[in-house]
């Protein structure tokens, strides 16, 4: 894994948009996409700049289970907000949240994935070392699957609902398996509360204790943290 340590995520969105540019300008049309607080400095450069993904394609990780795409909340919603109305791909897919059939929905996530083999996939990563919705304990090999959320995440995506109760119990989410198919990994980590679990990624044992240590085993990942979240990193 390559490490690029920043002093902040303004920095860090940057660098990001650095590692976007190149790819787009070498031929990378499928771009995964991830949502939370993380890559939004990132979505920032994206939205402002003047690359051009409208012969591009976009997937997203993961969608909360029972939100409709209209829904604030939603992953949908995020995109929209956050890049997808500055910046238009030629297709954008995200999983159905509201799909009835759960099966066939998690069918037509792994054939769109088989169809669009990603060629960057930025990631975030939760305070657990989650990645997408990959909880601890999830298996390297999964592929799209429907995720129950522990209570952990709940709380922490809490901050984004007016009431803990609101935050949906279940989600879509590729599956760490999906992840690393990706020919190129960009993950972003901000902040002291994912210092635990950004040594434990780079440093600690492959372990499903970890979901993110899964990324050990790619050959071509870029972590961007700035310093609060590098800080327990030993050298
Ligand atoms: C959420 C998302 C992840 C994200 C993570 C960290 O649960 N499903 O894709 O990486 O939590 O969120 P944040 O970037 O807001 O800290």
């Amino acid at each position: 894994m390559k490490v690029i340590i920043v002093k902040d995520a303004q920095e860090g969105g940057k660098k990001a948009f650095k590692v976007f540019q190149k790819a787009l300008k070498n031929g990378t049309n499928v771009f995964g996409l991830a949502t939370g607080s993380t890559p939004l400095t990132t979505y920032v450069q994206l939205a402002a700049s003047d690359l051009d993904f409208s012969e591009s394609i976009s997937i997203n990780l993961d969608e909360y289970i029972g939100l409709q795409a209209a829904d604030p909340q939603s992953y949908h919603a995020y995109m929209q907000k956050n890049l997808f109305r500055f910046k238009k791909f030629k297709h954008s897919f995200l999983p159905n949240g509201a799909a009835k059939d759960v099966q066939a929905e998690i069918k037509r996530y792994d054939q769109l994935l088989v169809k669009y083999p990603v060629g960057l996939q930025l990631l975030g990563i939760g305070q657990n070392g989650h990645i997408g919705f990959n909880e601890p304990g999830s298996s390297f090999t999964e592929k799209t699957h429907k995720v129950a959320l522990t209570e952990s995440t709940i709380q922490a995506n809490s901050r984004f609902f007016d009431n803990v109760v609101d935050v949906p119990r279940f989600a879509f989410s590729m599956g760490i398996g999906s992840i690393l198919q990706a020919k190129q990994i960009l993950l972003e980590a901000y902040g002291p509360k994912k210092a635990a679990a950004v040594v434990a990624m780079i440093q600690g044992p492959l372990s499903e204790a970890c979901p993110a240590s899964a990324l050990q085993q790619h050959p071509n990942v870029i972590v961007i943290a700035d310093v609060a979240a590098a800080a327990k990193l030993k050298y």
